[in-house]
């Protein structure tokens, strides 16, 4: 079962590898932004757009461009975080960041552009679109754009940012999880099922459904992060620890302390996979079960 998990995983982040080798050429400006997108991230959300859109009806090359621009936005928002007005650290996936190779100013014009880039994948399909796949791009295009803006990422960093040195309470930390982690992750799934809808019918519950395992995931997922932020190694992770103290970051790891931290990712865990079954599906969803497993207790 595990390796039929783990086989699942690896053929959908190759498809996600090799249609993301073919956006960026290797001179000039598309070099930094190449250089950080090929990195070699985990690719969850990508990952996730294709799951959620097989298990919608369609298949994962439906939401294969979705699935890479997200990726490129997530990419872009990893490249701002690292700068030094923002977290400043040196590391990222397992290379040193994009500023520290390219200078800040080429780091700030590579996130810029992966971020107008993520939206001409999702428009951008090959050959004659039927209606159907024409609503879906933009429905999917809305989407991402909501996900990524004032009242989404970018909202979340913000939050994140004039926090710095401040102390919060779970509430307030919640919402910036839910904003600066939470919103792309329900993106992603979103998309994917949004893929779906280009060529067949899909009952809006599994809109739903999609949403909701994505903010229970998010939630998990930040907190997560910020307990191996203290606990894991920089060869593990690929990015600097204890980067959260250096910025004094209030994290739920330094109000809660890690037992409670625990108890919430599992928690949080099981209430995104009992989200799912309020889907109608039309595939399996034990795929999007593991999977969340297995971010929960992710070493990296
Ligand atoms: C890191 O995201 C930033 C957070 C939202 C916590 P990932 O842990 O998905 O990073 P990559 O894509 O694998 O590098
Ligand atoms: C940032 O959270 C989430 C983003 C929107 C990039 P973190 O600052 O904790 O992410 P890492 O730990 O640097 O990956
Ligand atoms: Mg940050
Ligand atoms: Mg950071
Ligand atoms: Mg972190």
């Amino acid at each position: 079962m595990a390796d039929m998990f783990a086989q699942e995983m690896e053929m959908a982040r190759a498809m996600v590898e090799a249609r993301l080798a073919e956006y960026f050429t290797d001179s000039g400006l598309e070099e930094a932004m190449r250089y950080s997108l090929m990195a070699g991230g985990k690719r969850i959300r990508p990952i996730l757009t294709m799951k959620f859109c097989e298990a919608a009806g369609g298949t994962m090359e439906e939401a294969l461009d979705f699935g890479c621009g997200v990726e490129m936005l997530h990419t872009y928002s990893l490249i701002h975080d690292d700068l030094p007005c923002m977290d400043n650290d040196d590391l990222r996936r397992g290379r040193p960041t994009c500023h520290k190779v390219y200078g800040e100013c080429i780091a700030t014009l590579a996130g810029d552009a992966l971020q107008a880039a993520a939206f001409s994948a999702v428009l951008s399909a090959k050959g004659n679109w039927s209606a159907g796949e024409g609503a879906a791009r933009a429905y999917a295009t809305q989407i991402l754009a909501e996900a990524a803006g004032e009242r989404g990422m970018c909202l979340g960093q913000y939050l994140d940012t004039i926090g710095d040195g401040k102390s919060r309470t779970a509430e307030e930390l919640t919402e910036i999880n839910d904003h600066k982690t939470g919103a792309l992750l329900r993106a992603a799934c979103m998309m994917g099922v949004a893929a779906a809808m280009g060529r067949r019918a899909v009952d809006d519950s599994c809109m739903t459904a999609a949403r909701d395992y994505a903010t229970y995931l998010g939630l998990a997922f930040q907190i997560r992060d910020d307990i191996l932020d203290v606990t894991a190694t920089a060869e593990e992770l690929g990015k600097p620890i204890g980067s959260d103290a250096a910025n004094k970051k209030s994290t739920y790891v330094a109000l809660l302390g890690r037992d409670e931290c625990e108890r919430r990712v599992l928690d949080y865990t099981e209430r995104a996979k009992e989200a799912l079954n309020t889907g109608e599906w039309k595939q399996k969803t034990e795929f999007l079960c593991t999977i969340a497993d297995k971010l929960a207790l992710r070493r990296r």
